[in-house]
């Protein structure tokens, strides 16, 4: 009912509205006074996780994207190996796990066929599984060793957004505590970036009162076939995330590509006036990512491209290479796909409208998959 979307027309818009307090939420608790990171719930003693020699990482669609963004703040911050793998293809390929493994499944709904299969086999093997997830007493926190729960709320729109802002908190809190717990060369880093995570929730807000353009340029593609994605770095699986949306919601043709792999085919797509989105990582420093992708956006541009960026306020040398500039707030590295992806919602939610399709109950497509 429309008591039930808070006056919103749909779900999916209401809910990325609460995206501030969703990750408000989920750190909540969750960071003491003296800015460490308290995880007592998180019931894998500290004993056992010193001794972890791998994460595998396993999940599908969104959860995945949120798996693939984990990987690069657990290795950062860790050092230990990271790997993510879609459940649905893990018990098939025989992965190496033992007790020293530690297994992060990740699942809003907790009821994901294909996960839950990949972790009752990674607990046949003797490794740890750790769930995050959103859904309390759900089956795949029940079959796991521990949980570390989102709190998102209840996400009932079929594409996941709050979810998926909320799984990246939680991925970085598991990151953040393995590299506090285990000790690491990055103390001060890690100490930073728990105060960065505090206000981030204040960076989601901002980012949401500046969608009406974003929201203008959807309506203005309605009628084209094709978008892609790029990114780099976290960039990247924002950038699957967004071509995901757009797939889901718009039923467009939509593709995300790490931005070094054009010049090895994808390049040969770009077209006069196809639309490409591209994630700019921070400006911040100017690394080496940073000039690479401008060069990126220059070269898709000459082709002929319509050049949507995502950057940085304060980013300028992207300006001369923008069709259609889109800012988000100046963020740490890891943790800029918290406000990247946002836009990238609201442009899939707004291309779904402009289309006719139906926002929340997308063709062909459930909220919870318990089929392998
Ligand atoms: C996301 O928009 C999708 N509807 C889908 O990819 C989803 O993330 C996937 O099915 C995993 O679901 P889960 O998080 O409930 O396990």
């Amino acid at each position: 009912s429309a008591a039930e979307k808070g006056g919103y027309d749909y779900f999916m818009l209401k809910e990325i509205a609460e995206q501030p307090k969703a990750v408000a939420d989920t750190l909540l608790g969750r960071i003491d006074g003296s800015g460490s990171l308290t995880l007592d719930e998180v019931r894998i003693p500290p004993r056992v996780l010193r001794e972890i020699d791998k994460v595998v990482i396993v999940a599908c669609g969104t959860a995945f994207h949120a798996g693939m963004i984990a990987k690069y703040a657990i290795e950062h911050w860790t050092r230990l190996p990271c790997e993510v793998e879609l459940a649905s293809e893990f018990r098939y390929r025989d992965p190496i796990l033992d007790a020293q493994t530690l297994v992060i499944a990740i699942s809003q709904s907790g009821e994901t066929m294909d996960t839950l299969m990949a972790l009752r086999h990674a607990r046949e093997q003797g490794s740890k599984v750790l769930a995050i997830c959103n859904t309390n007493g759900s089956t795949i926190p029940r079959e796991s060793d521990a949980v570390l729960y989102t709190h998102a709320g209840p996400e009932v729109a079929v594409a996941s957004t709050k979810a998926f802002l909320t799984q990246l908190v939680a991925c970085y809190l598991v990151a953040l505590y393995l590299g506090q717990v285990r000790g690491t060369k990055w103390g001060d880093e890690i100490r930073a970036v728990i105060r960065d995570l505090s206000s981030i929730a204040g960076a989601v807000e901002q980012v949401l009162g500046t969608m009406e353009p974003v929201r203008e340029l959807a309506r203005s593609l309605a009628s084209k076939d094709t978008v892609l994605f790029l990114g780099r770095h976290v960039g990247y699986p924002v950038a699957l995330e967004g071509a995901l949306k757009l797939k889901e919601l718009a039923y467009m043709h939509a593709e995300g590509f790490a931005a070094g792999e054009l010049k090895h085919g994808p390049i040969a797509l770009i077209e006069e006036d196809l639309p490409v989105v591209v994630v700019v990582p921070s400006a911040r420093g100017r690394s080496v990512l940073y000039d690479k992708i401008v060069s990126n956006i220059q070269e898709i541009r000459a082709r002929g491209a319509r050049t949507i960026v995502i950057a940085e306020e304060g980013d300028e040398a992207v300006v001369p290479y923008a069709d259609h500039l889109i800012r988000i707030p100046v963020t740490p590295t890891l943790l800029q796909p918290l406000v990247a992806t946002v836009p990238l919602q609201v442009f899939a939610c707004e291309l779904a409208t402009a289309r006719g399709n139906e926002v929340d109950q997308p063709r062909n497509l459930a909220k919870s998959v318990t089929v392998e």
